[in-house]
This record gives structure tokens, sequence and C-alpha cells, in this order.
């Protein structure tokens, strides 16, 4: 028998509880079945993104939303600026490309955050800048960016929108959307918010909504003015993912009865206590300055491919991690410690690297990884 762990970043492991929310009969979703549904889980996202603006709900995966953060807020020439340090950095400056925009991009190196200092250059080079585009969490490479400098700085030194993609961030750090002026955040149901893959959400402010009055790029599905109309109305403009909407429902309660500060504090500690166990085993961070708090990035000891690593881990003690995209094929690997997550997840995921790392001949005293964790987990 082999039971399966999952400590990739995405799709996290959903629990017992969202299941079983999820396996009730299907509603109708113009029906008075659903309202009451619907109205928890619009609080609820309010809640979470700590916004008083409307959380807009999208049946798609999160690069659905960072989609619509382009087309509803800019018109084709328009110039944005995109934080390029990774996989996901990238798929910013692409969706722009795609419809027109002029992206300006800041190449960060990979495995590092960008210097909010680049962000204000960049703004003063390009003065007719109307968005800048980044992540919270850059899940390709396990670094945090610095969120709050980053809104600030756009800020200070331009009207420009602040659009963070927090799909690796929204309920893993405290990222309060409104006080930290953060005009688009954008967050997917496969990440911290426990669900299986399928929903995306988008907060918008009164600034983004001002910008989406003119913005004329092409759109239909993903229109979010056609969407915000609905949702005030505590409707969908299209048939909503009903099951998955139910799960949230769940999540968020569950999520409530943590607190956000708990669940803040829990990944920080699994962050910590995975950091530390994979240095005890004589591993390297890949980024060791500003790592995040949803993941962490190992890079690969010297000699081994860590496609093997990921694959011992997965076909023979049923653990999935990530590897490493693109450039970082072979070189890190990535475990993730966010969503539906406790600190004996964390114990497991060092067990089993203890294990793969020695079957491939790397120098392992097992119990190293796992004794550093323990001490940081407080347990
Ligand atoms: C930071 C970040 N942005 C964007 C995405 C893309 O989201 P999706 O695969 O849900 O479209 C991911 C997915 O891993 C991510 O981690």
């Amino acid at each position: 028998m082999k039971k399966r762990y999952l400590l990739a970043p995405g799709p996290t492991p959903v629990p017992e509880r969202v299941l079983l929310a999820m396996a009730m009969p299907i509603l109708h979703h113009r029906s008075p079945e659903f309202e009451p549904i619907f109205q928890e889980v619009r609080d609820g996202l309010k809640w979470i993104f700590q916004t008083a603006n409307e959380v807009l709900l999208f049946a798609s995966s999160g690069t659905g939303a960072m989609e619509g953060a382009v087309t509803n807020l800019l018109s084709r020439g328009d110039e944005a600026i995109c934080v390029r340090g990774g996989k996901f950095g990238e798929r910013w400056a692409e969706i722009c490309k795609a419809y027109g925009v002029v992206a300006h991009n800041i190449d960060v190196t990979w495995g590092e955050a960008v210097d909010p200092a680049a962000v204000r250059e960049a703004l003063k080079k390009h003065p007719k800048t109307k968005a800048v585009y980044f992540q919270a969490c850059e899940t390709s490479t396990g670094v945090g960016h610095p969120v709050k400098e980053i809104a600030a700085t756009v800020r200070e030194n331009s009207d420009a929108l602040i659009i963070c993609d927090g799909i690796t961030g929204i309920g893993v750090n405290d990222l309060p959307v409104d006080d930290w002026g953060i005009d688009v955040a954008v967050a997917g149901s496969q990440k911290a918010f426990m669900l299986p893959p399928g929903l995306a959400f988008a907060s918008v402010s009164a600034r983004a909504w001002k910008s989406a009055e003119t913005a004329d790029l092409p759109k239909y599905y993903f229109n979010w003015k056609t969407e915000h109309g609905a949702h005030l109305k505590n409707q969908s403009a299209w048939t909503p993912a009903v099951s998955l909407m139910i799960g949230l429902r769940e999540a968020l309660r569950m999520m409530k009865e943590e607190t956000l500060p708990a669940m803040f504090e829990r990944h920080a500690r699994l962050a910590e206590a995975t950091r530390a166990g994979a240095q005890a085993l004589g591993l390297e961070l890949f980024a060791p300055k500003s790592p995040a708090t949803a993941l962490t990035a190992i890079k690969g000891p010297e000699g081994i491919d860590t496609g093997k690593i990921t694959k011992t881990l997965r076909d023979q003690l049923g653990v999935t991690i990530a590897g490493g995209q693109s450039q970082l094929k072979g070189k890190i690997f990535r475990i993730s410690h966010f969503g539906y997550v406790t600190r004996f997840d964390v114990l497991t995921g060092l067990v089993a690297l203890e294990i793969a790392l020695q079957s491939l001949g790397y120098p392992v005293k097992l119990g190293e990884g796992v004794k550093a964790a323990e001490e940081r987990l407080g347990l």
C-alpha cells in the first residue's frame, strides 16, 4: 500500500471537511439555496484579502485572474512595468505582450527578491507607466518579494496601479491589501485556500475600477465590470463552479477558526523549520536572502540531478514535491509548506528527503534534518 503526501506548491492538500462539503448534491446557482453560500464566500474573501472592496471570483486557474488584471485595466499601447524574477514574473510580461501592452521588465536574478530601488528607477525611466505587476511570492524560485515596500515605492513615485500576484501569498503571509494600497491582488483556489484547482480571485480597488472605465483591451469571459455587476447582486455572471464554492465556504470557515495571525504564524514557523532541516543536511537554500513563506527552494547537492530526488520521493516514497522549472530544471527542488499543512507534514517531508538523498548516494546522517526542524517547531 502507498499513502500519498502532497508537498508541492499547488495543488495543495484538501482537508476532509472541505472534501465532504463538496460532496453535497449539486445546487442550482440561481436559487435561494445558493445565495447564502455566495454571500458567505464573498464576505470571507474580503476578510482574507483584508479589503473592503469586492473580491471577484472566476471559474479558472489563477492565470485567468492575472490575464484579467491586464485586459481590464489597460489599453493597447499602454506601458507597464513587470518584475521578472522567475516563471511567474515572466508570465506578467507575456500577458502584456499578448495584448499589445508595452512591458518594461525589471529582470531580477532568479533566487533574489526585487530591490524597491529598481522599481523606483524604472518608474523614473518610464514615467508613463500605468501599472506595476509583480509577485508576492515567486513560486518558481522560492523567493518572497517585499510587497509592502514595492507598493509604497510605486505610490511615492507615480500614479501607476499596483498589481500583486498573491497566488502563493494571500492566506500565507500578512498581505493587508487595503492598508498597503494594493490595487489588484490575485489568488487561486489550489493554494492557501485548501481547495482543488479551478477558482481564481481578484480584489479590485476604486483606483483600478477608474482605470477599467477606459481600458480597451479585448475581453469577454473575464470582463470584470460584467462580473462585478453580477457580484453586487450576489450572483455570478456565468455558471459558477458551484461545488468549489461550497468547498470554499468550508475552507474559509476553517481559516476563520484558525484566525489570520495564527495562520501566518503557522506558515512562518513551518517555513523556518523546513529551511533549518535542509541546512542541517548540508543542503543550500536557493533563496537564502529572501526565502518565501509558502515553499522552500533547495539546491540539489553537487552531482545529483534534482529530477532524481523528486522522482525517488514520488515513486518510491509517495511524497510529491516540485522540481525546478526552466533554467532551474535539475538544479533545485521545492518543498511546499502552506495550506492544509502542519508540522507533521513538514517532518514527513524531511524524513522522506533524508531517505531519498541517502538512496541517491548523498551522505546523510538520518534524523539530522528532522531534529533541526523539530527544534524550530517547538514540539
Ligand atoms: C505565483 C504564481 N503565479 C501564478 C501561478 C499560475 O497559477 P495557475 O497555475 O493557477 O494558473 C502560480 C501557480 O503555481 C503561482 O505560483
